[in-house]
Parts: C-alpha cells; structure tokens; sequence
C-alpha cells in the first residue's frame, strides 16, 4: 500500500475519536446543612433522571447519582475542588443538552460551592476483538447501591510526552510485552488491571478534547464495588502504578482519588 494511503487510512481510523456515545458530568460539592432544600431532586424529575442507586445490571440511560465522601488521597495533580468535596452528584445522559442544561441550573443554585468536571463516552481505541472479551465481557454491570456500596473517583492526564506518540505505539502500552523466547517483561495495562474484571464497574469519561485543555483531565475515571472489591481496586491500582509492571504509568499524572458512598437520596447526603 503506498504512504500516503496508507497515512490516510491511518487518520480515518483515528476519526472514530470524533463519535460520542455518551456524556456526562460529575458535580464536586461543599455542603451545608443549609443546601438541603436545595431542589436537585425536583431537578433530577424535570430532566428524567433515574437514580442510579437503583441500578440491577443496567446503567440507567438518564442517570443520576449522589455519592458521600469517604476520604479523598492526594495524587500528583493538586486539585482542593475535588480533595474538598463533601459529595458529587453524577449526571449522564445520551444528549449532551440534558446534562449541559442540569449542570446550569445547578451551578446557579449552589454557585462557587460546586465544580463541574464533564466528559463524554467514546467507542474504545485500543481494543479489537480478543480485548473486548478479555476485559469487557466478563465485567461486572452497575448494581444496587446496596449490593456495591462504594465508589472511587481517579481523575487523571497523560503528559505530552505520550501524546506525541503515533496511536500505535500507544497501543502497545494496553498489552503484555514479551521478549523473542515467549517470556513476559510486563503486564501492560490491561493484564496488570484484569483482576478487577469482575469486581469493579468501571466507567471512563474522556475529556471532549484531547489532550484537554490546561487545568482539565484528560479522563474521569469512576468505578463502584461491592466491600469485597475494595482491595481489589488497591491491588488493580498498585499495578497499574507499578511502572515496572505497567510502563504506561510514566505518562500518567492523577489527580486526587476521591472515595465514597452511595446514598440512596439528595436528603441521605446530609445525615
Ligand atoms: C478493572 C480492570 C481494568 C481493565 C480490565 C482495564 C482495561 C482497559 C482497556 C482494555 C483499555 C483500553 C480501552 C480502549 O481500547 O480505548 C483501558 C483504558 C483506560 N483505562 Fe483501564 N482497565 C481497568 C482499570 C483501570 C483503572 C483502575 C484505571 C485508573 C485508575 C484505568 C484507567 C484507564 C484509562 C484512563 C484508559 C484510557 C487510556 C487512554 O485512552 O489512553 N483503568 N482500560
């Protein structure tokens, strides 16, 4: 095939980071007792929000979700917006003009105590068949809040360093690397995460540029557990940090991870 077709394929593959197949947004709160009146459940009516709390194996298609904070552990980004809230409440839809217009009249109600982070759901990049069913298949779905009580927020960029890479060599990062005998040098991203498979739901928002602008991240990363999978996640995230196992962590700069609870309602975030 000659360069430049070849080239060009190459970028028409890469177009697919153009589709959206979801967005959502995450609303980093202060409280006070005194925001308790504060209508977000008539919000979450008028704009056909179903509490995720609820969820029985299926994320609801416009979700809503409020989660209490546990603690939150600093990361090499400082970001006090997040390590400070008292609760984040979670708001996706299909359309972005339901989340947009939610996060709107919500920013007006509880004005410089809420920070909006949003993000959008894209087809994956790096993963054909074979990955598909290793690390999706056999993932564990959204359950009950009461099943899968607690929450981690992991917000993260990757540096330039990596996005100056073709998405090729990106690629590579996802998978084991092997020498030429068939021995293993590392895990890679994928293989060093797989024991979360089916503990934690996991879900990533992308920022809707990429690399994101300064002061944003680059992904949202999200996932729910049941009180089993909470080592679990400290194992899949001490593997994934281990740079010997996953190099693809020299490139990655988090922010603070912010733990939490589900609560069943608006009202139960401030008992
Ligand atoms: C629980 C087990 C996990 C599995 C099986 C898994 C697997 C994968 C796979 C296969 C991809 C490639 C997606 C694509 O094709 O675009 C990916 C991407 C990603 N994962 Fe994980 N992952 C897991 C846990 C985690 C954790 C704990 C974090 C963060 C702390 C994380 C952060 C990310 C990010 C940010 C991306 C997008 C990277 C990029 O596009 O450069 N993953 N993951």
């Amino acid at each position: 095939m000659a360069t430049e077709v070849w080239i060009a394929k190459r970028q028409h593959t890469c177009s697919m980071e153009d589709k959206i197949l979801r967005h959502g947004a995450y609303l980093f709160l202060r409280l006070h007792v005194s925001k308790r009146a504060i209508a977000i459940p008539q919000l979450a009516q008028r704009y056909g929000l179903t509490n995720e709390f609820e969820a029985d194996g299926r994320h609801p298609d416009r979700a809503i979700a409020f989660l209490r904070k546990v603690e939150a552990m600093a990361g090499n980004i400082d970001d006090r917006s997040l390590s400070h809230a008292d609760a984040v409440v979670h708001v996706a839809a299909e359309c972005a003009d339901i989340v947009r217009a939610f996060c709107v009249e919500a920013s007006e109600m509880f004005g410089p105590n809420v920070r909006i982070r949003s993000g959008v759901v894209r087809p994956t990049l790096y993963t054909g068949g074979a990955m598909q069913q290793f690390a999706y298949e056999n993932q564990v779905r959204q359950q009950s809040g009461n099943t899968m009580p607690h929450v981690f927020l992991v917000p993260m960029c990757k540096t330039s360093e990596w996005w100056a890479k073709d998405w090729m060599e990106r690629h590579t990062y996802f998978l084991p690397r092997y020498n030429w005998r068939g021995a293993k040098l590392k895990d890679g991203h994928a293989l060093a995460a797989a024991p979360g498979i089916p503990h934690l739901y996991r879900r990533t928002y992308k920022h809707q540029v990429m690399p994101a602008p300064q002061g944003e991240y680059d992904f949202l990363n999200y996932f729910e557990c049941a009180d089993s999978g909470v080592p679990i996640f400290h194992e899949v995230c001490a593997a994934l940090r281990d740079q010997r196992r996953n190099p693809e962590w020299h490139f990655v700069r988090e922010g603070p991870t912010w733990r939490g609870h589900r609560a069943s309602t608006w009202a139960e975030l401030f008992d």
